[in-house]
């Protein structure tokens, strides 16, 4: 196995995923987070899979994947077709029905809302705000820490709390059957509640050594949904390293593979530079460096 860098527990792999994921043992990893070329895009940077090849180019991708993830473990995928002739192309629809075929349960779909996505104008759409991140099971009993990502109850509890009414204080069974219920009153003087299935995230303009990176934030909410410390994080296209160097911070193993020997090398660096600034920390707590003012 071409086995190329390693610092703490981050190991970065140079190679097409493809070839690099088939030396990995099987059920090793906890949480798989990426975001592959879309269909048709950034052609020129990293070449391009036409939305017609795509299922055929992606499914031994994600055959690998079914192989090496825990049965306890997630696979979060985030893509979104484009438009084209002033239409979507259906390829991650056709996607998801093909990898459901190869073993995977497709348990949810989460919604990036990007709140700070270009203003703009077409003659028959709005501006795209919002990304999808696909999330696919190998057994319905996965891991979730759901604690880890609960969020402020907010005004809604202010309001929605002060008067209720007798249904409120019951549980209320689902009016469609969907097998949910709820019970308001359970809410009262909790100040913390669960988040809902939409993220509202700026993409972060900051990162301007690759074209399509996360913001940290993103890869930093399901590795806390779905990792503890010392779990191992998979991202097989890392571009500028986003999950892998938010996973490193996290206190969590990450592998990061990618085929472009320019981010390769600098999520290296990226990696190096945090090499660099542990030893700095523990230096100064250990008194070897005494701070310069
Ligand atoms: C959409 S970008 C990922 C961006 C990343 N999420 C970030 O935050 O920077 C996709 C990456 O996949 C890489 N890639 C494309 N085909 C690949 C393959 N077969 N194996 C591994 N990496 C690949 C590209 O070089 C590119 O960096």
């Amino acid at each position: 196995m071409k086995h190329i860098y390693q610092f703490n527990n981050t190991d970065l792999y140079l190679g097409d995923c493809t070839e690099v994921l088939k030396d990995f043992s099987n059920n090793s990893i906890d949480l798989v987070f990426t975001s592959p070329p879309y269909a048709d895009q950034r052609k020129n940077i990293y070449g391009g899979i036409s939305p017609d090849k795509y299922i055929e180019w992606f499914l031994p991708i994600s055959g690998e994947l079914l192989r090496v993830l825990k049965p306890t473990g997630t696979f979060i995928l985030n893509i979104k077709e484009k438009v084209e002739n002033g239409e979507r192309s259906i390829y991650v629809m056709e996607l998801i029905i093909e990898m459901r075929k190869q073993g995977w349960l497709w348990t949810e779909e989460f919604i990036w809302h990007k709140k700070n996505s270009y203003p703009g104008k077409w003659p028959n759409r709005f501006r795209d705000a919002w990304e999808r991140l696909l999330q696919f099971n190998k057994s319905k009993k996965f891991h979730m820490y759901q604690k880890e990502v609960m969020v402020p109850t907010g005004d809604w509890a202010k309001y929605r709390l002060k008067k209720l009414s007798e249904t409120d204080k019951i549980r209320d069974n689902s009016k469609v059957k969907s097998g949910f219920g709820k019970n308001v009153s359970n809410w009262v003087e909790r100040n913390m509640a669960y988040p809902t299935n939409v993220l509202h995230l700026a993409t972060e303009c900051n990162n301007k050594q690759h074209s399509a990176a996360f913001p940290e934030s993103l890869p930093e909410w399901f590795i806390k949904l779905f990792t503890k410390e010392g779990d191992t994080v998979l991202d097989p296209f890392m571009g500028s390293g986003t999950t892998n160097i938010v996973a490193e911070k996290m206190n969590r193993n990450s592998i990061g593979i990618d085929i472009m020997p320019e981010y390769y090398n600098m999520v290296k660096g990226k990696l190096n530079q945090r090499k660099l600034l542990l030893c700095e920390s523990n230096a100064n707590r250990a008194g070897i460096i005494q701070p310069s003012n």
